[in-house]
């Protein structure tokens, strides 16, 4: 029998936990590796309790993410063969681990937003980026969450950003080079600089020298609300703007005006909102943004307005075959 979506809607806590648990004790990779097996196989393989494992892969199961045959063996479902391998691009188990380590625990923040406010929650909370990098393990692990989020899909934006003529590229915010490197091997003419906060850096020259890219890809440490964003033909926001409020977006985007070339773009790359409030991944990452940030997901035309406001025109949308979207804007 199908599951209802109230049933759907209630019990979601169960599957993503299911999920992470799954992923972190190596029982997709088993799958993939094996083929279809009994919990009692799998769980005599990665040293796990087998009851706990059969548990976990019925709730998995009634989600469609693993099929149950006749004889009580369980194979992952075929299309989400890339989502659990780590060694696919489409590898979602560090972002399902941010869910469950970091977001759960954040979740609780909306009780109080919806009594007291989310301004007078948050004056009394550290701001957003000094929790998240509070540690170089903490760091480490919500890079490692973005690369995720990012790596696969950055090759198709980079693609669809037409990057031929430009020589500099500022990715503002650009973590530890996800969209950067994507774009690199696409553009051999390019040079990329990575924008952001000083934690970041040995991160970012990590992933240029495992990738040897040389002085293609440099680390340039800074503030972006102190500072002025180092000049470029183009700079890109991943994933930016969705952590803060329009007027903060606005100067932010004005700074990029100003470091823009004349005829130059700047990239948003963000998940959409549909204009009838869907889909369902952004719909909850626009709570995720909610209590993680200050920010929220939008429609493409609120950010051709926010784009509009700093300067930019020829406002255009790019849609990709994942969940992050380009919005491109050009500076007359
Ligand atoms: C949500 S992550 C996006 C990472 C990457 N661009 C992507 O699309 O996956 C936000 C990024 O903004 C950076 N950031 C936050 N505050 C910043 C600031 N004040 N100045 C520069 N970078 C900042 C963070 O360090 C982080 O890398």
């Amino acid at each position: 029998m199908t599951s209802s979506s109230l049933d759907n809607a209630m019990f979601g806590l169960f599957s993503t936990h299911a999920l992470h648990l799954a992923d972190k004790h190596g029982v997709f990779v088993h799958l993939i590796e094996e083929g279809a097996a009994t919990p009692d196989r799998i769980a005599a393989a990665r040293r796990i309790d087998a009851e706990t494992l059969e548990r976990l892969l019925l709730v998995l199961a009634a989600v469609s993410v693993v099929e149950r045959d006749a004889d009580g063996s369980y194979r992952l479902a075929r299309a989400l063969v890339p989502s659990f391998d780590p060694q696919n691009p489409r590898y979602i188990g560090g972002f399902v681990r941010h869910l469950v380590t970091n977001t759960t625990g954040q979740l609780q923040q909306l009780d109080a937003y919806l009594t007291r406010g989310k301004a007078a929650v948050d004056a009394e909370l550290p701001s957003p980026f000094e929790t998240i990098y509070r540690d170089e393990a903490a760091t480490g692990a919500f890079l490692e969450a973005m690369w995720q989020l990012s790596y696969g899909v950055s090759h198709e934006l980079a693609q669809l950003a037409g990057l031929e003529d430009v020589r500099h590229l500022v990715d503002v915010g650009g973590a530890s080079g996800a969209f950067a490197v994507a774009a690199l091997g696409r553009y051999p003419d390019l040079r990329v600089t990575v924008y952001d906060l000083p934690q970041v850096g040995p991160f970012l020259e990590r992933t240029r020298d495992e990738q040897g890219l040389g002085e293609r890809l440099s680390f340039a440490p800074g503030d972006f609300f102190r500072e002025a964003l180092p000049a470029a033909d183009c700079l890109s926001f991943g994933y930016i703007l969705s952590d803060w409020e329009d007027k903060t977006c606005v100067e932010l985007l004005r700074k990029a005006y100003d470091a823009c070339a004349s005829g130059g773009r700047v990239l948003l790359m963000e998940r959409l909102f549909d204009e009838d409030g869907g889909p369902l991944a952004t719909a909850a990452q626009n709570l995720s943004m909610h209590v993680e940030t200050y920010g929220r997901h939008r429609t493409a035309e609120e950010y051709f307005g926010l784009l509009r406001e700093a300067g930019f025109t020829d406002c255009a949308v790019h849609r990709s075959t994942w969940d992050k979207h380009l919005v491109m804007g050009r500076k007359p």
